[in-house]
């Protein structure tokens, strides 16, 4: 038997107390290691020399999700709804109202599901339930399960079992984490081992040019490796899964010969919209969708700049269009607003660029007024790009994009017409993944009603395509969200990109 200094060490030290079971504290201050990497070494080579028995107890703690977390606070969905649903007259206890009382199509459906779990059932459009009390002992019943976690992390032992089965089957509400301690005790070898047996010698755990240098080390003693036993895995920092995604997507376009553009989040309607031939009584520019700024209120544009699209609007200019044929408002244009998408930093390169062919890309933030959701958010980027000369078309926009989504992996993209104000043939871009078309964005031919006013004679095959729609589908995740809680040992886990 070879022991080392380490297991020598924490030998003696548990035979000044030999009868003792010890946990990790106490071997650590006994030993005076600050590394329990050493109490588990050492524990663990005594334990093969059948000095010392481990003791593992294992033990489940449940804490509350983030979906756990709303539920404290706003009540469960089944809670919200039958509290609702009971407080209305039997005929009123409809689907509809429901609706109109407020919860939205996404919680109603998971919602009614979960009533109907409980013996709701929906007759004629009504909700009817045989024993009401038993809905609502049973709603309580979770809830004081949920508001007992509320305060603390709870052993599973505590728990009602039925509970935490129920629990687990939902998404976000808890979280189950197993727990393993261990503890150490002499076995009657250990306590029967001489004093002798347990003198430090120096072993070489490190061969160094110093070590070599110095006498005697052809009779030192070596300490023994074992290259298979466990070792902790170190946590090391990665980039942020986003991060690496947009630095994959930058080297394809740039190994695809596009320049790289920026552009700023505040603009101008002008700029953003108008530019862009959206109409101005377009729906998507009201307050609904488009964050409109007080600071600046107002962004100049250049009056020539406002006169073309005033013609091409209200007329269409010389391009063969009839414009849209309303009045066209320079104040409109000259709003401040958050970008909502990054078409503009495209229409800008056109307009400071109008003679010279480009290929650019660009990747940025957005804005829009979204109510967050599993597959929104108010801010997202997009991935936008332009081929700017005198030959570009719709099969070199077509192909280019099955170049940009082979290079990321997913070879099989279709298109399919769509329609935007500024583009014309329009489509959207799918792509196929795991048995489905996923719609990953728009494209076109810019329409001359943009290109003409910016001074450009040339067709221009464009397209803008949601970031975090790729992110979804690369990193497998199928909550946007996911994307930006600084939930560090989850990003730790998304693949490596
Ligand atoms: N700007 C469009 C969007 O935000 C995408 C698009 C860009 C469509 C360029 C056509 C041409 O969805």
């Amino acid at each position: 038997m070879t022991l080392g200094n380490n297991e020598k060490k924490m030998l003696r030290a548990m035979l000044t107390k030999a009868n003792h079971i010890w946990s990790l504290e106490e071997l650590l201050e006994v030993t005076e290691w600050t590394d329990q990497v050493h109490v588990a070494g050492s524990g663990k080579i005594l334990m093969e020399e059948n000095l010392v028995q481990i003791t593992e107890i294992k033990e489940k703690i449940v804490t509350l999700g983030n979906e756990g977390n709303n539920a404290v606070n706003n009540g469960l969905l089944e809670f919200r709804l039958w509290n609702w649903i009971i407080q209305q007259s039997e005929s009123n206890r409809t689907m509809k109202g429901l609706f109109s009382a407020g919860f939205e199509r996404h919680e109603a459906g998971p919602g009614v599901g979960l009533l109907k779990s409980m013996g709701v059932s929906i007759n004629s459009g009504i909700f009817i339930s045989e024993s009401e009390d038993e809905v609502s002992r049973q709603i309580k019943k979770r809830t004081e399960f949920i508001n007992k976690l509320s305060k603390n992390k709870v052993n599973a032992e505590e728990l009602d079992d039925e509970m935490v089965e129920h629990f687990k089957n939902r998404k976000g509400l808890i979280n189950i984490e197993e727990n393993t301690t261990r503890e150490w005790n002499l076995t009657k070898k250990g306590m029967a081992i001489q004093d002798s047996e347990l003198e430090q010698i120096e072993l070489i755990g490190e061969i160094t040019p110093e070590f070599l240098q110095r006498d005697g080390w052809e009779n030192a003693q070596y300490k023994e490796f074992d290259i298979n036993a466990d070792a902790p895995i170190p946590m090391g920092g990665r980039p942020h899964p986003m991060q690496s995604l947009i630095e994959r997507i930058r080297s394809v376009f740039l190994e695809m010969g596009f320049s790289e553009i920026e552009g700023d989040y505040v603009q101008s309607a002008g700029w953003n919209m108008d530019a862009l031939f959206i109409p101005q009584s377009h729906p998507a520019r009201t307050m609904q969708d488009t964050f409109y700024l007080d600071e600046p209120k107002k962004i100049d544009i250049p009056e020539d700049m406002l006169d073309l699209w005033e013609s091409v609007h209200e007329s269409g200019h010389d391009t063969g269009s009839l414009g849209w044929g309303s009045k066209f408002d320079k104040e409109e244009s000259k709003r401040g607003l958050l970008r909502t998408h990054t078409t503009v930093n495209t229409v800008k390169h056109i307009a400071e660029n109008p003679e010279s062919p480009c290929r650019v890309f660009g990747i940025g933030r957005v804005f829009r007024q979204e109510t967050i959701d599993r597959t929104h958010l108010p801010e997202f980027h997009q991935i936008e790009g332009i081929i700017h000369e005198p030959n570009a078309s719709l099969p070199m926009l077509i192909s280019t994009l099955k170049t940009f989504y082979s290079k990321m992996g997913y070879p099989d993209v279709r298109v399919r017409p769509a329609y935007f104000p500024y583009t014309e043939p329009s489509v959207e871009v799918e792509v196929y993944w795991r048995g489905k078309w996923l719609e990953l964005g728009g494209a076109g031919i810019f329409r001359p009603e943009v290109t003409e006013p910016l001074g450009s004679e040339w067709p221009v095959c464009a397209w803008g395509m949601g970031l975090e729609r790729l992110a979804m589908l690369v990193l497998e995740l199928d909550d946007i969200r996911e994307l930006y809680q600084p939930d560090l040992e989850r990003l730790s886990r998304m693949p490596i990109l």
